[in-house]
């Protein structure tokens, strides 16, 4: 039996040897590795329910899903287990040209969920390959039906639509794109549906007129589409609720709106749900929530609650059509879209949320997640909390009077500098993010209940009072 004090090396021998490591050989993703120089890396090791446990004990709520992905939260044994039992039956097939049973019941299942006639299901790893997918099918779909020049993209400004180049493309950011350029041309940004920044005389005269607004924002994209030409425009892609910039759902009628133009012009409405499909809303997808129906949805994450990677593009028959014909083929796939592993563990997480009643635990306690945010715009620094169902933003602003934004220097200092670190400190994993204007995402586990939005908005409450005042 080692003694107290050898017990006490070993732990601070790991610790110093993960660190290192950690520093010397892991690649972090859209990290600032510099910070890491005088602090140490987070290193979570475990979760359980709605909360994470990291290497020095420290315990905090996870307010973000992981990454929008955690849907049923952490430790679950039954996922784990269908997990095991795939790989112990058969680890791998790819879905070229063989099929296997976990893609083969999992297609069904969500085809049974896909609003309309979604009912073909192309499994990919990432949201990006699923975005991927979408622009590649829709190209090739109006080659096939005698309309070649019809390849364009129209999206949003400010939306994130993932990192590989044609994503990367469509993705509304500026600052992750120069670096990247030349990107894969013909892509084209509309204004988003941010009310709470709606440019003047577009939300009626006192700003506030939400379905004004809607109307004038999904009119855009008619006028992207006639400026561009409507004989070279394949698709749009839109979220149901904007992710970047800080959770801007669509105004009343904006869904319609866009219908009516897609249809108009023939161009597909692509709903990317990559966070929110599968109960982020508190519908199995966002087309439902907002009662719109795409031609195609582009989904990942919360596929299977992140117990394995996989993400799927789902298309309507009429676009598989012309690839299931005698001769015909999508030469499009991935060595592991679909896999056996991941796809069980997809299949298991649908089962789980149909037996546990998971949607009807977020429409139930949603209302109250918002009515507990809404207590936080009581704070000087609190400008606008936005969102539905489990998926917030909260918008920083230095007067909240005229709504004005931090600086740069602000951004570094309180965002990064003092409110991301605090709040973990004080017990909330969640994301602080200036890609638009300062926001703190939240998007807690669907299995959250008011137990845990009050101590969400308590440590909030805690760390911005301390933020306002550094400002
Ligand atoms: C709307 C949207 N599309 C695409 C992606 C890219 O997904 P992934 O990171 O799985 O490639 C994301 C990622 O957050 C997303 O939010």
């Amino acid at each position: 039996m080692p003694s107290w004090s050898a017990i006490v090396t070993m732990v601070v021998m790991d610790h110093d040897h993960l660190q290192r490591a950690a520093k010397d050989h892991l690649w972090l993703h859209f990290s600032r590795h510099g910070h890491y120089d005088d602090h140490d890396v987070p290193v979570i090791v475990r979760g359980e329910g709605a909360y994470l446990e990291d290497s020095t004990g420290h315990r905090v709520l996870d307010g973000l899903a992981g990454l929008f992905v955690s849907q049923l939260g952490h430790g679950r044994r039954d996922l784990a287990a269908a997990a095991a039992k795939q790989a112990e039956t058969l680890a791998f097939m790819p879905l070229w040209s063989y099929a296997h049973e976990p893609a083969i019941e999992l297609a069904e299942k969500v085809a049974s969920y896909a609003p309309g006639d979604l009912d073909r299901v192309f499994f990919t790893n990432s949201g990006s390959e699923a975005v991927e997918t979408a622009w590649k099918l829709a190209k090739n779909y109006y080659k096939t039906v005698g309309k070649p020049m019809k390849h364009k993209v129209i999206s949003r400004s400010i939306a994130y639509h993932g990192t590989t180049q044609g994503a990367l493309s469509i993705t509304g950011l500026p600052g992750l794109k120069q670096q990247f350029e030349p990107l894969v041309p013909s892509t084209f940004r509309v204004p988003n549906t941010n009310l709470y920044r709606a440019p003047a005389g577009t939300a009626g005269p006192d700003g506030a007129d939400a379905k004004a607004f809607g109307r004038w924002a999904a009119d855009q994209i008619e006028v992207a589409i006639l400026n561009e030409g409507p004989d070279t425009v394949a698709a749009v892609f839109l979220e149901p609720v904007q992710n970047a910039g800080g959770c801007f759902p669509p105004p009343p009628g904006y869904f319609d709106r866009v219908r009516e133009i897609c249809d108009e012009y023939d161009v597909l409405l692509v709903s990317d749900e990559v966070i929110c499909a599968f109960g982020r809303l508190g519908t199995m997808f966002g087309a439902d929530r907002f009662g719109y129906q795409p031609d195609i949805i582009t989904c990942a994450k919360g596929i299977t609650s992140g117990y394995a990677p996989l993400g799927a593009m789902i298309a309507s028959e009429r676009l598989f059509e012309p690839f299931g014909r005698e001769g015909a083929m999508f030469a499009h796939g991935y060595t592991f879209g679909g896999h056996p592993v991941s796809t069980a563990v997809g299949l298991r997480n649908l089962q789980v949320f149909e037996e546990e009643g998971v949607l009807e635990n977020v429409r139930a306690n949603e209302a109250g997640f918002r009515a507990t945010l809404e207590r936080l715009l009581d704070l000087p620094i609190v400008g606008d909390v936005r969102g539905e169902g489990y998926f917030y933003g909260i918008e920083l602003v230095k007067d909240k009077a005229t709504k004005e934004t931090f600086d740069h220097e602000e951004s570094e200092r309180i965002l990064y500098g003092f409110v991301s670190k605090r709040l973990y400190d004080e017990g909330l994993y969640c994301r602080a993010d200036d890609r638009g204007d300062p926001v703190i995402q939240l998007s807690p586990p669907l299995i959250c209940g008011q137990e845990h939005f009050d101590e969400i908005e308590q440590i909030l409450r805690s760390v911005l009072d301390k933020a306002s005042s550094l400002i």
